[in-house]
């Protein structure tokens, strides 16, 4: 069912200083910042030769990754991203095998534009783990 590692997403308090980090520590290239409201997030991307590091920053005050960061208030590794063919066949797989997807189960549209759903890291290691069809 899973295809490649997608992304790697870390929360981050200050985006701009993780950035910073990424770019003159790391000598990575980053993407410029974008805001996602509907998200609770804004989003930069680290690109690697191999995959993505997404760095997300709280945007507005219902962010999704707000409980992350109190908990974790240098920020952390927040989920891993897979690819996947087909997502209605992977929630379907999902469902007679326990695992319990987020939300009201239905995909929504994630930061590149493509349908997304997120499984409950109990039920995976301890790891969220968010699914991406493309
Ligand atoms: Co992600």
């Amino acid at each position: 069912m899973l295809g490649r590692l997608n992304h790697v997403a870390l929360a981050v308090p200050d985006l701009q200083a993780a950035i910073r980090t990424y770019e003159a520590t790391l000598g990575a290239t980053v993407s410029v910042p974008q805001p996602l409201p509907e998200h609770g997030v804004t989003v930069a991307f680290v690109d690697l030769p191999n995959t993505r590091i997404e760095l997300l920053e709280p945007l507005g005050t219902a962010s999704p990754i707000a409980a992350f960061l109190a908990k974790n208030p240098k920020g952390g590794m927040h989920h891993l991203c897979y690819e996947v063919a087909d997502l209605a066949t992977a929630a379907a797989h999902l469902a007679r095998n326990g695992a319990r997807v987020l939300g009201d189960g239905r995909p929504k549209i994630g930061a590149h534009g493509r349908p997304v759903i997120f499984i409950h890291p109990g039920d995976m290691v301890g790891t969220l783990i968010e699914l991406e069809e493309v």
